[in-house]
């Protein structure tokens, strides 16, 4: 989400007149689009504005957007007077005044609209995978995530409105379409007439778009994984058979603690249907170590479920307080010691998991989309439809294309290495 909002940001600047640099001490504006999910995310914004602070130019402007912006308000401007703006993931559309009127505070934290959608110029130009939200915010209130507080409650995108942008990115250069949302598959629309429009029906009408090759979304709800989404999987080719679908802890216990569907029969049961519709589906998750009073026993059902689904692509997190949550002040919670070895040993579960399927792929061909050249400029570096890395030899590039038929030929935990196949 904060890479599509920085798109949006750098493009709305540009009809500006402003162009994108990496020098600080040259430019005009510096915006920090921020994060609040854990809090050494929040603390690195506060160390990062102070370094700004110094190295800038006397005039620039400079200040914070997104979800940090959201959850300090007011007290941003307290802790560091000279800030510009501070305005949240609904209002950064609101950049703009600041230009016309330098010597202005805008500070603006709303949650109200989706107004921004209808503000932010269209995109000229759009790289090979466009990102697009469908809806923002959250009504699952996960008893340790502040996003319901910072980016508020679940807003869903007219339809057609989705579709249009869909439309505009693939004319201006999209193949991949990554639908966003908190709670994507908690897609729901109703529009003036009374029809209800779902994630299924996006994704079913993305399809038919010829210059659309690849489609995914993220991130989903478990229990919002609905019979008419799943069959999507089965019905439509372009759908990626890859899904972040997060269980965050394999123990029932803590599962009810976070406030999270702790059934875990039905979300094995959802792995099934998917196993059903798509043989070769991947599922990845999020994982949180260290919840208040997670016991070893419970950590270790994180673990086996872990190896058990044999999620590959997975995210895993210390547990980390956060204000507004109720899980900060739950008691019994759990030293950054044992956070820091329970993370280690989830890891390295993660981690064979990764290796095994990276090494089940030699020998498979596989259709990737280019992402870039690698940092030495001799290699270039794709990305699978399970969104592993695969790297080529630049020798190739006269005659490759951006969706390429690769032939994987060698593996190790973090990446593939491949040959294109003409
Ligand atoms: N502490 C640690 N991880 C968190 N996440 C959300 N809130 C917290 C928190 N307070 C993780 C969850 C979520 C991902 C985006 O961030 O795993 O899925
Ligand atoms: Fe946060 Fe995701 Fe839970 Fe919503 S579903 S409250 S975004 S962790």
């Amino acid at each position: 989400m904060n890479v599509y909002d920085g798109q949006r940001i750098a493009t709305m600047l540009e009809a500006h007149n402003m162009i994108q640099t990496d020098d600080l001490s040259e430019a005009d504006l510096i915006i920090l689009n921020t994060c609040a999910v854990r809090e050494k995310a929040t603390n690195k914004v506060y160390s990062a504005l102070g370094r700004i602070r110094k190295a800038k130019k006397p005039t620039a402007l400079f200040g914070i957007v997104g979800c940090v912006a959201r959850e300090s308000g007011s007290d941003a401007f307290k802790r560091i007077p000279e800030l510009n703006f501070v305005l949240g993931p609904q209002s950064y559309h609101k950049l703009p005044e600041l230009i016309k009127d330098p010597a202005s505070k805008l500070l603006n934290i709303d949650l109200t609209g989706l107004e921004k959608f209808d503000e932010l110029p269209t995109m000229q130009q759009t790289p090979l995978v466009a990102y697009i939200p469908v809806q923002e915010g959250c009504n699952h209130c996960c008893t340790y995530c502040i996003v319901p507080y910072t980016r508020g409650r679940e807003l869903s995108r007219p339809f057609d409105d989705i579709i249009k942008d869909t439309i505009n990115a693939a004319n201006t250069g999209a193949i991949e379409i990554c639908f966003l949302g908190q709670n994507v598959n908690g897609y729901k629309y109703t529009d003036p007439a009374g029809k209800i429009f779902k994630l299924s029906d996006v994704i079913r009408e993305t399809a038919k778009i010829d210059n659309v090759k690849r489609i995914r979304f993220t991130s989903s709800y478990p229990t919002e994984m609905t019979d008419d989404l799943i069959d999507m999987f089965a019905t439509e080719s372009k759908l990626l058979p890859f899904l972040n679908m997060p269980i965050q802890s394999g123990s029932e216990r803590i599962l009810k603690l976070m406030h999270r569907p702790d059934n875990l029969k039905m979300y094995f049961n959802i792995v099934d249907k998917l196993k059903q519709a798509r043989p070769d589906i991947q599922i990845s998750s999020d994982f949180i170590v260290g919840f208040p009073d997670e016991t070893e026993e419970d950590f270790q059902c994180t673990v086996d479920i872990a190896k058990k689904i044999k999620y590959i692509n997975s995210y895993s997190f210390k547990y980390s307080p956060r204000p507004h949550t109720a899980a900060a002040i739950m008691p019994n919670q759990i030293s950054e010691q044992i956070k820091s070895v329970r993370l280690q040993l989830l890891d390295s579960q993660l981690n064979i998991n990764q290796r095994e399927f990276n090494l089940s792929c030699i020998g498979k061909e596989m259709l990737c989309l280019f992402e870039g050249p690698d940092k030495t400029g001799t290699k270039l570096v794709y990305r699978t439809p399970y969104m592993q890395q695969c790297i080529i030899d630049k020798k190739h590039d006269d005659n490759i294309t951006s969706l390429q038929m690769i032939k994987i030929t060698e593996a190790n935990k973090s990446c593939l290495k491949g040959e294109p196949i003409k």
